[in-house]
């Protein structure tokens, strides 16, 4: 896109370093305190490169190396790269849950890029919620950025085994508790599930969020499906030092990308890679903070006309990111939806979208599938609603055995998870495989922060018997690594008195996915009763971060935003002036 490019003197870093006066002084000189020279910073973009290593993440570890890659693009390309850290929000280690702190990162990117003299971003991300929340704020700051993906880690190997991050846990976890696997080897499949840095290697919600975020056009052309340790990676990295300073002199902003056409575009990518549900959350907040006010609706009927062509754990039955890679990556993948995208969308590659797809070829049909044969026709994602979530509920029909598509049987009910977890490995539990597990109170306010814990384990008893899956219900999250016929988000959540907070143990629960409802056969006179009777919790937290968490997050239909972040809140933050 030619166009005329921006004068030096209008670069948003000039206001900081140009004037004579007493606060550009102290600017300037304390640039020379750091080893710099006016020939560095005069007349050139600065660019802020948003750095999320930390040695607890190892989704992140190679950060520390490739940032000097992406300074080196940017000195090549006639700009100042000046690295600067931001929380590294770690889908490891972080409890009760990264979800909690999703926010907070995005409202720390935000304020990193609006208080520092930077022309141009660098967004370096890509374990689970580093995406939404680095993108988010820096969605809301408004200057050029790239979102630099982290890439995904090598397959995981043990013994002749491929291993597939969280998806393959969960599997040999539930071999373990039946009895069938040995301390050798599941010492064995801990050692060899992670070999290498990188986010999880499934299309769990970390290459989900990457896919969508090059599929708004945020990432450069291709990046988001190499592997971390593949030298193309630092490759990319250098690209997107030299490719950013362009896009400052070409004042490439977020609001010519993040459009109603992008984000289009990356609901119908995130269905095609048979995305994680967390998918769902991340891409309306994200959406809305550009001003695109997309719906669980929108979501839902992009399912429905979606196939799932990548055939990648765990919607699909064997590849992993490392085969998705070989096979083409995400532009393959694009390139075989044809016209189920807009190819006009402007991308921060300076080029449309059509344009970055040309070439773009598949390698692999079965990684890749053809739209004539995807690896479900549909229902990457169903909306659900009903007298059980008003506000909707999402369930991922093609990660679940299809004959809980329609599902009728009656409710088992825990308040709390360490209710449940003591009452699953009974085995004197009295459940049966029609049974709905239901798990209450794990919502976005009361898990607190919306925890992963919809895949509520499958009872011992059922294990024992040969059972692998059943229908199971809470208003947590689940990790996208995860399967099963787990309805999730259910909204509004019980903690604050949505009516999933009323229904009872013994209660007849519905599902029906094709009719996309989810119902308690419960009369309206005594839900009316027991919700008279119903004491609402105490809040979780008194004091920190917490106390604010839970004063002003969102509803997940609304993509757990905090109100006051959202787009339209009062007046723009605007720009610092003095
Ligand atoms: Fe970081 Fe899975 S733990 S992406
Ligand atoms: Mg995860």
């Amino acid at each position: 896109m030619a166009g005329a490019r921006k004068n030096p003197d209008s670069l948003r870093s000039a206001r900081w370093f140009a004037p004579d006066d007493l606060r550009s002084f102290g600017h300037r000189s304390r640039m020379m305190q750091m080893g710099y020279a006016p020939e560095d910073w005069a007349g050139k973009p600065v660019i802020g490169i948003l750095n999320t290593w930390s040695d607890m993440n190892p989704c992140h570890l190679h950060f520390r190396d490739r940032v000097e890659d992406v300074k080196r693009g940017v000195l090549q390309a006639g700009g100042l790269g000046i690295e600067i850290p931001t929380i590294s929000v770690d889908e490891s280690f972080t409890k009760p849950t990264s979800m909690l702190y999703r926010n907070m990162m995005a409202m720390e990117t935000e304020e990193t890029i609006r208080s520092h003299p930077f022309d141009g971003v660098v967004l370096m991300g890509g374990c689970d919620k580093s995406t939404p929340g680095l993108t988010m704020g820096a969605i809301s700051a408004g200057v050029p950025f790239i979102y630099l993906p982290a890439g995904p880690m090598l397959r995981g190997n043990y013994a002749g085994r491929i291993l597939g991050s969280g998806s393959d846990a969960w599997k040999y976890w539930d071999e373990r508790r039946a009895g069938l696997i040995s301390d050798e080897e599941w010492l064995g499949v801990e050692g060899g599930i992670a070999r290498s840095y990188g986010h999880c290697m499934t299309m769990g919600t970390a290459s989900t969020m990457t896919a969508i975020a090059e599929a708004l056009g945020l990432c450069l052309p291709g990046a988001s499906s190499i592997p971390a340790p593949d030298a193309n990676h630092k490759r990319m990295s250098a690209d997107c030092g030299r490719r950013i300073v362009d896009m400052v002199w070409e004042d490439l902003g977020p609001d010519q990308i993040v459009t109603p056409a992008s984000v289009a575009n990356a609901v119908v990518v995130a269905m095609a890679t048979g995305c994680s549900t967390n998918a769902v959350v991340h891409i309306l907040a994200m959406a809305r903070r550009a001003g695109v006010n997309l719906t669980l609706d929108d979501l839902d009927a992009a399912g429905r006309t979606t196939p799932v062509i990548a055939n990648i754990r765990p919607s699909g039955d064997e590849y992993l990111m490392e085969d998705f890679y070989y096979a083409g990556g995400l532009r393959a993948l694009m390139s075989r939806l044809g016209d189920k995208l807009d190819r006009t969308a402007v991308t921060c590659s300076g080029k449309t979208l059509g344009e970055t797809l040309e070439g773009a070829e598949v390698y692999n049909d079965d990684v890749i599938r053809p739209l004539s044969n995807p690896v479900y026709h549909e229902g990457s994602l169903a909306v659900l609603r009903g007298n059980l979530c008003p506000d909707g509920a999402v369930i991922k029909p093609a990660a679940c055995d299809p004959r809980f598509h329609v599902h009728e049987g009656p409710a088992l009910v825990f308040d709390s998870y360490p209710e449940m977890k003591a009452a699953i490995d009974d085995e004197n539990l009295q459940v049966t495989p029609d049974h709905v597990l239901v798990l209450r109170n794990a919502g976005p306010q009361g898990g607190p922060g919306f925890p992963e814990w919809g895949m509520l384990p499958i009872p011992k008893a059922l294990l024992k018997q040969g059972h692998r899956d059943m229908l199971r219900i809470s208003d947590a999250r689940m990790s996208g690594t995860s399967y099963g016929a787990c309805i999730l988000h259910v909204a509004p959540e019980s903690f604050i008195g949505g009516p999933l907070a009323l229904l009872r143990t013994g209660d007849i629960v519905r599902l029906d996915v094709p009719k996309r409802r989810l119902d308690m056969l419960v009369d309206d006179a005594e839900l009316a009763a027991r919700r008279a009777a119903w004491v609402r919790p105490e809040p979780r937290f008194a004091r920190g971060f917490g106390y604010m968490f839970q004063r002003h997050v969102g509803q997940a239909n609304d993509g757990c935003d905090f109100d006051y972040l959202t787009t339209g809140f009062g007046e723009p933050a605007g720009e610092p002036d003095i």
